[in-house]
């Protein structure tokens, strides 16, 4: 038998296919073609973390001890840098021996979340347009996938009393996901509030994926799940450095929360992963409880960036609401636009690069996603293009 005759696990055939693969390919053809190609699709942030943070990074690799496995789900010092942020910014406290956890990013607990907790058949809510890798996990898991739509007439918040008895009962975990990817959309404590309430009530696990509580705007401040009290009886919350300190690169996120799910997913991330490298976990000790100034005018470019976005699609003759949190700007089309379809016409013709909303969930049919992590002067030239496209269009 051949190598190439051997077939990778069926659990696999149920993974979405990777839409970035394929437009990477795009991508690279019109560029050796010539064209000058704006990408404003992926959310990774284009601006680099503050020199001080880059700095710790130097000192740390000239440690001769640094380059030996570390421990598993982080140092102490990198669970107690999570634990004071955590402290300051939403007055939550955190026992960081037994609530607080390191992740290779954020995206790989996201995923190991459902592997941990989910069995065949047992239902994963997941919002939708949303993340693809609460999906990915589910369906990894054998889970099924009950979405929550996130519609403009329910400020793309889930509405938890259209979710039947007969679901709830086969819940076993719930995903949220605010300030939210892709549509930029925020949650009131309530929503928190109520999502715990149900957790408690119908016992399962609540995830909160906050990776964008850090770049808000207009003097909006996004809140934890973990505020709302008895929280970590029930849930857990991803954070990250990702996109909170520009270090997107560098694999540095969190989970915290309930102790019994951080012990859990410590034993699965001990057999499959490894721990950080210690010069990395001492920048971002130094990214979590330094100086935490130059994220003010860091916000200020993605503010300024988010403003010629809207006006420029609105210009375009596009409906999109102005969020005040996160990285994108999510765009409706005209009624009975197919978004694949724009968004490919779009980077063909001028060569600016989108993401369609379709590969957010069935939701997301009809929009299409902006990120901001793109320099201003192409975002300017960006929306010069569109419009200029849009108009016999
Ligand atoms: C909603 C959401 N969750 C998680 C992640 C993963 O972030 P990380 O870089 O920490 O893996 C992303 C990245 O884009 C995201 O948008």
């Amino acid at each position: 038998m051949s190598s190439a005759a051997v077939q990778p696990a069926a659990r696999l055939a149920g993974l979405p296919a990777s839409f970035f693969f394929g437009l990477n390919q795009t991508i690279a053809r019109l560029k050796a073609a010539g064209t000058d190609v704006i990408r404003m699709d992926m959310g990774s942030p284009d601006l680099p973390p503050a020199p001080f943070i880059v700095d710790r990074l130097k000192q740390a690799l000239d440690n001769p001890s640094a380059h030996g496995y570390m421990p598993m789900a982080g140092t102490p010092p990198y669970k107690a840098a999570w634990a004071e942020f955590y402290g300051r910014r939403f007055g939550v406290e955190l026992d960081a021996g037994t609530e607080v956890m390191g992740l290779i990013g954020s995206k790989s607990g996201v995923f190991n979340l459902a592997v941990a907790y989910v069995n065949p058949g047992e239902v994963v809510l997941i919002p939708d347009p949303g993340y693809s890798t609460y999906t990915a996990g589910a369906i990894f898991a054998g889970g099924e996938c009950v979405y929550m739509p996130l519609t403009p007439a329910n400020h793309f918040l889930p509405d938890f009393a259209a979710i039947p008895a007969a679901v709830w009962q086969r819940t076993k975990l719930m995903w949220l996901n605010y300030p939210n990817n892709p549509t930029g959309a925020v949650a009131p404590l309530e929503l928190f509030a109520e999502a715990v309430a149900l957790a408690r009530h119908h016992g399962f696990l609540l995830a909160h994926d906050a990776p964008y509580t850090e770049i808000t705007y207009d003097g909006y401040q996004a809140p934890s799940l973990l505020q709302i009290p008895g929280a970590k009886d029930v849930g857990v919350e991803f954070h990250s450095l990702s996109k909170t300190a520009n270090m997107a690169g560098w694999r540095l996120g969190v989970m915290v929360g309930n102790p019994q799910a951080v012990a859990v997913m410590q034993t699965l991330q001990s057999v499959g992963e490894g721990g950080q490298f210690q010069p990395s976990l001492a920048a971002a000790q130094a990214a979590l409880t330094g100086d935490q100034t130059w994220l003010v005018a860091r916000n200020e470019t993605y503010r300024e960036r988010r403003d010629l976005v809207v006006s420029g699609v609105r210009a375009a003759g596009l409906h999109t609401e102005t969020p005040s949190a996160a990285i994108y700007v999510w765009v409706q089309l005209p009624p009975g636009v197919d978004d694949a379809a724009y968004a490919n016409h779009l980077l063909e013709a001028v060569g600016v690069s989108v993401t369609p909303g379709w590969i957010f969930g069935q939701a997301g049919r009809g929009y299409v996603r902006l990120s901001l992590g793109t320099p201003t002067d192409r975002v300017r030239e960006a929306m010069t293009r569109w419009q200029a496209w849009a108009k016999p269009h």
